[in-house]
């Protein structure tokens, strides 16, 4: 396949691109140097599914309370509770899917304390908190819809029930009149809601209920076989519901015998279950607790946590291989519904909110990332950034009435066009950056076409000190012009803050057309997207 066989020349490039010269040897300020790419529009591979570029949103911290919900009476200018400024910016970068309530979160969430006369409860995983419950489902698919995504809900498997689920499900979707709908209708929504993903649990094998795979998969059949979604829009065809397993967490044996479980179970499946998607959790954080700064840091840090990003790459292949020995078709997708950095809280932030800022770094981690994905797009279908707002490697930072976006948020999109667009096979020798014992690609590139023929390609230089020229020979397109945006800033821990929101933003950029040949010289640490119009 194309894809694989992207994977496999960029694993070549990179083996190469080890055995080359470092920067050290090179120094900082030397002249731009040039990597020569391949990029073969001729040979398209498989569509960057739109839901690769989704986000997660529990309720942790300032996450959904303050950065989502601020309640209809409040100063905060908001359409029914909900911020409209968090709305216009993310309807800007095209979210085709939240995850939502958790998370941990999701295993201690009662949907019914959400609806009608709302009850209080503990949020015992994130700081112990109260949680009003005061944004619950409707609240949620009216934010859904505010911004123009779909929903991925989550059902309770750790301290839930397979009942608590079938009726959270017959509740949103069903059409006729029970009494489920009946009440649906009484609290605002007579129409099924449209459901399109649901997970059914999260992370069963530690804080969903520290479960073995074996027992986990006979919930997954029990909880799969109740969760039905009966909106008559849904019963099969596109707007069939997929429902995504718990997959697992990491590379080690532990995790490939949870994939292996979870898949053999699936392979042997009878007429009354099945699954959709197996999902992967990594955060890039070194070693839990998260100690690495989010700001302040040194180039030592920096190498570190960009060498732990790398890591998606062999996870997404291993657990890849395991899927591929029980579903060579690849009808089980791959979802990566919980990915990004996870740094030290930010000093003097409540414990267990998970704050933390966003720098040229987060950019760089997004940027990588999302090329991983696009690479195995055959097998990687959605994924899911942790978190939307204020938690985690967030898109957008909150304070009352202030907001700011944040680099991860430039990256997302400066992508949009890369939603189901269709992936291109690059080739190159990437360099290498060295700082003291730790040698990486020094930088990634990735490329797809869109429907118009198009061809986009994104272009990182993850080098802290020297410019890359790139130089692109182009099959497959006739280019007449080549335009875009580069996102940096002055450092590798430059971040947005409300006083100076436009720190590290994207600048307009032009590269040089000749021939088949696209050239552009990038600075150091820098996210590139170019449009190369035909
Ligand atoms: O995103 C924060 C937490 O990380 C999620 O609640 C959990 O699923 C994971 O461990």
């Amino acid at each position: 396949m194309v894809g694989s066989v992207g994977r496999s020349l960029l694993a070549a490039a990179v083996l190469a691109a080890l055995a080359a010269t470092t920067s050290d040897a090179q120094g900082p300020g030397a002249a731009a140097d040039r990597i020569e790419l391949a990029v073969d529009a001729s040979k398209p591979g498989a569509t960057i599914d739109r839901n690769l570029f989704g986000q997660f949103a529990e309720h942790l911290g300032r996450g959904i309370y303050e950065g989502v919900w601020v309640g209809p009476d409040s100063p905060i200018p908001n359409t029914r509770g909900i911020r409209n400024d968090v709305v216009a910016a993310l309807k800007a970068i095209k979210v085709p899917n939240v995850r939502w309530p958790g998370g941990c979160f999701a295993d201690d969430y009662h949907w019914r304390k959400g609806i009608g006369r709302r009850e209080a409860q503990m949020n015992p995983d994130w700081g112990g908190v109260i949680e009003p419950n005061t944004f619950g489902t409707h609240e949620f698919m009216d934010f859904i819809d505010q911004i123009g995504s779909r929903a991925y809900l989550s059902v309770n498997v750790g301290s839930g029930s397979p009942q608590e689920a079938a009726e959270w499900l017959e509740y949103l979707t069903a059409a006729q009149p029970t009494a489920l709908q009946k009440e649906r209708a009484a609290n605002g929504h007579p129409e099924p809601y449209f459901i399109p993903y649901l997970g059914i649990g999260n992370e069963n094998w530690d804080c969903g209920g520290n479960m073995t795979p074996e027992y986990y998969l006979q919930q997954l059949k029990t909880f799969a076989r109740y969760s039905r979604n009966f909106n008559p829009s849904q019963r099969e065809g596109d707007r069939r519901m997929l429902k995504i397993a718990v997959g697992p967490g990491g590379g080690g044996p532990r995790w490939t015998e949870w994939t292996e479980v979870v898949m053999k179970g699936w392979k042997a499946r009878q007429w009354s279950w099945d699954m959709d998607g197996l999902s992967l959790h990594n955060y890039t954080v070194v070693r839990f607790p998260a100690s690495f700064k989010s700001v302040g840091f040194d180039e030592a840090d920096y190498a570190r946590i960009l060498q732990a990003t790398l890591e998606m790459d062999g996870l997404v292949k291993t657990h890849s291989a395991i899927m591929d020995k029980y579903d060579p078709e690849k009808k089980i997708a791959l979802v990566v519904d919980e990915w990004g950095s996870w740094y030290a809280p930010l000093p003097g932030s409540t414990p267990g909110f998970l704050a933390q800022q966003n720098s040229v770094r987060d950019a760089l981690i997004a940027s990588l990332n999302l090329n991983i994905f696009a690479r195995y797009a055959d097998r990687v279908r959605m994924a899911n950034i942790a978190q939307m707002v204020n938690v985690l490697q967030a898109m957008i930072l909150t304070d009352k009435e202030k907001m700011v976006l944040t680099p991860t948020y430039h990256v997302f999109k400066m992508y949009v066009p890369f939603q189901d667009a269709t992936f291109v096979p690059v080739t190159f020798n990437a360099g290498t950056y060295t700082h003291g014992t730790i040698t990486l690609p020094r930088v990634d590139a990735m490329a797809a076409r869109d429907a118009s023929g198009t061809v986009w390609l994104a272009l990182a230089n993850i080098d802290p000190a020297r410019p890359v020229l790139f130089d692109a020979r182009l099959t497959g397109i006739t280019a007449r012009s080549a335009t875009g945006e580069i996102l940096t800033g002055p450092a590798i821990d430059s971040v947005n803050t409300f006083g100076a929101p436009d720190t590290v933003s994207p600048k307009p950029i032009t590269a040089t057309v000749n021939g088949d040949h696209v050239s552009i010289t990038l600075a150091p640490k820098s996210v590139t997207v170019l449009a190369v119009r035909p």
